[in-house]
């Protein structure tokens, strides 16, 4: 890794979008954070890693990938080792994301052992968890919270690298935000667990917030109990936009 990994991060998952015209927007950020206080991650789709990661180098801006497979190589029509992300320029991943986990069949044990492939590469792994609409309605939020990271985190965890973000299915993308007692309900319960879990060493891994993140609500959710930072989907495409969550986690 270039770096070691930030403690407050602004990380942006482009999802399935952008294209190499749209790493303008990339370069776009790093002019305007020539010296960020914080950690900042862009996580393009594959096809844009190794170009984006070039468009980069000299900046301060991270760059990451979406998911990668559990093995090192091998036949696996499609997929990409943890390694190949890092000979592409990434420092991070995002692991088990609740879309790879709808679209791709995706478990906690699965998201356990790319986890660990992630470690053994060198990269940061962002597990993701996260409640449904009906999981939090039926009152299970924090078992169900519980229980993916129990499972999705692999015992031999490099607490130095690792990253959680917790993105409430039902938030994301949809403009709804819990509110910030519910935020700081469930990450306070995941420091905990945490802790239970790693000892001491977990007061140190970075818990973002996922879900509708905007410029507008940022300050809010940073300035929430044991909110580290933010994993950013819509609002991240556009510098002009992810600029100012940069900026409210910078002032956090
Ligand atoms: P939105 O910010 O578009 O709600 O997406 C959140 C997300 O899923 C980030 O991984």
């Amino acid at each position: 890794m270039a770096d070691s990994k930030a403690r407050k991060l602004a990380a942006g998952n482009w999802k399935m979008n952008g294209v190499k015209a749209s790493l303008s927007e990339a370069t776009t950020l790093a002019e305007m954070f020539p010296t960020p206080t914080v950690g900042i991650l862009l996580c393009p789709p594959a096809t844009l890693i190794a170009p984006m990661a070039a468009a980069l180098s000299g900046s301060k801006i991270r760059v990451g990938g979406q998911d990668c497979h559990a093995k090192p190589s091998g036949a696996h029509t499609g997929d990409i080792s943890a390694a190949a992300l890092v000979d592409a320029g990434a420092d991070y991943v995002i692991l088990g994301h609740s879309e790879r986990r709808a679209d791709h069949g995706e478990t906690d044990h699965m998201v356990a052992e790319k986890t660990l492939a992630a470690f053994m590469a060198g990269l940061s792994p962002i597990v993701c968890v996260g409640e449904t609409l009906e999981q939090r309605e039926a009152g299970e939020t924090l078992d169900v919270i519980r229980h993916q990271l129990a499972g999705s985190l692999p015992n031999a965890s490099d607490l130095d690298t690792l990253v959680i973000a917790y993105e409430p299915v039902w938030a994301i993308g949809t403009g709804k935000v819990p509110t910030l007692e519910q935020i700081a309900e469930v990450h306070d319960d995941m420091r905990t667990t945490l802790i239970a879990r790693f000892g001491d060493g977990a007061t140190s891994i970075p818990l973002l917030y996922g879900g509708s993140v905007k410029p507008s609500n940022a300050a809010e959710i940073f300035a929430t109990s044991n909110v580290d930072g933010a994993l950013v989907g819509g609002a991240s495409l556009k510098a002009a936009d992810f600029s100012g969550i940069v900026t409210a986690l910078q002032n956090a």
